[in-house]
């Protein structure tokens, strides 16, 4: 097939793994025979710097008419003065909601290679599979904000309509439905109103359709904890924009590395949007030493849920599994271990494309 992927690079780290993932999917493009037009564009402070603006038009414009698009990461320490005109997240906020991406899919998998790696004991860790899916384009996120003139107060509103409730819910309930047949929903209703809403309408959308799939309600400080007292009785969960923020954090750390874990954001159409969970590490950007993989698995589930290439993203997915089980690490996945480079483990993940 012939499908054009826009690259964001974007800031940090962002070049170094998108470089990688770039090298996968042009190996993935020669072992299928297909065409992948990839495209470079500024986003994020890279884009503040050159253009001023952390999502210029040009960029937007090559993204809506993208079938895909992978993002590295965006941010850095150089833009991130409080009283600054724009920031680079301004611009990732921004592509989320031009293009209507407000299902933020995001799968907490344990590699058992990796199971070392977590801060977590192996007995908690092992065999944990989650997929969250955070609702991207509503909630405190973009709801109304405001600073008093005086300048004493700011406020930021949590706001949720019914219809922007039930979209997400059927989306994860459905892929519940594919897996493990379960659905937690988080909130926190014992306080938040808005929470009372997202309550009432999800117990709605899952009487009305979804009966087959087991439905439970969290509040989002015991899930806090659940997550990280028994995992393994998660299968799918859904939840507000910050609530899902947040929660991903502390889940990425049980597979053990922010570095291995890829996010899709969807829309009811158009392109989706793919990236890392990780932000643009400036720490140790340039240095070599990141992990790609996790951009690598974003690429992959662009292949599987913008190009329809289910077989190749199984591919992808398997040759990432095959360079663990050959004993490769970067450094936030060594544990003390010897350290593969950011681009020896790029390369490595291709070989085994090719020769796949
Ligand atoms: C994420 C990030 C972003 C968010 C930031 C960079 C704006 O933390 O994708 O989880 O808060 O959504
Ligand atoms: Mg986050």
């Amino acid at each position: 097939m012939n499908a054009s992927i826009v690259l964001l690079p974007g800031d940090g780290i962002g070049p170094e793994i998108v470089r990688e993932a770039r090298k996968v999917l042009e190996a993935v493009a020669v072992r299928f025979q297909h065409s992948f037009a990839m495209e470079e564009r500024l986003m994020g402070g890279i884009a503040i710097d050159e253009l001023g603006d952390p999502l210029p038009q040009s960029t937007l414009d090559a993204c809506r008419s993208a079938d895909a698009i992978l993002l590295g990461a965006v941010g850095g320490p150089k833009w991130d003065d409080p009283n600054a005109k724009t920031r680079p997240e301004a611009g990732l906020l921004a592509i989320r909601k031009e293009l209507g991406l407000f299902a933020n899919l995001r799968p907490i998998t344990t590699h058992p290679q990796l199971v070392a790696a977590s801060p977590l004991r192996a007995d908690i860790v092992d065999g944990v599979d989650i997929l969250f899916f955070r609702e991207l384009t509503g909630g405190i996120y973009f709801g109304d904000s405001h600073r008093s003139d005086d300048g004493v107060t700011a406020s930021s509103t949590m706001t949720y309509s019914t219809g922007e409730i039930t979209r997400i819910v059927r989306l994860a309930a459905a892929a519940a439905r594919q897996r493990r047949g379960k659905l937690t929903s988080v909130d926190k209703a014992n306080v938040l109103e808005v929470s009372r809403h997202w309550r009432r309408v999800t117990a709605q959308v899952m009487a009305d359709e979804f009966p087959d799939v087991e439905f439970e309600v969290v509040l989002v400080d015991a899930m806090a904890m659940h997550l990280l007292s028994r995992p393994r009785d998660f299968d799918v969960v859904v939840t507000g924009n910050m609530f899902g923020d947040i929660l991903t954090d502390e889940a990425s750390m049980l597979p053990g590395s922010l570095g291995m874990l890829p996010s899709a954001s969807l829309g009811s159409d158009g392109p989706g949007l793919y990236e890392p969970i990780h932000g643009s590490a400036p720490d140790i950007a340039g240095k070599g030493i990141a992990n790609p993989l996790a951009t690598i698995l974003a690429a992959a589930m662009a292949l599987r849920h913008s190009l329809g290439l289910e077989i190749e993203a199984a591919a992808m997915e398997a040759a990432v599994t095959g360079v663990l089980d050959d004993g490769l690490r970067t450094a936030d996945i060594a544990a003390g271990g010897p350290v593969t480079s950011t681009t020896e483990m790029g390369s490595a993940v291709a070989a085994r494309m090719a020769a796949s």
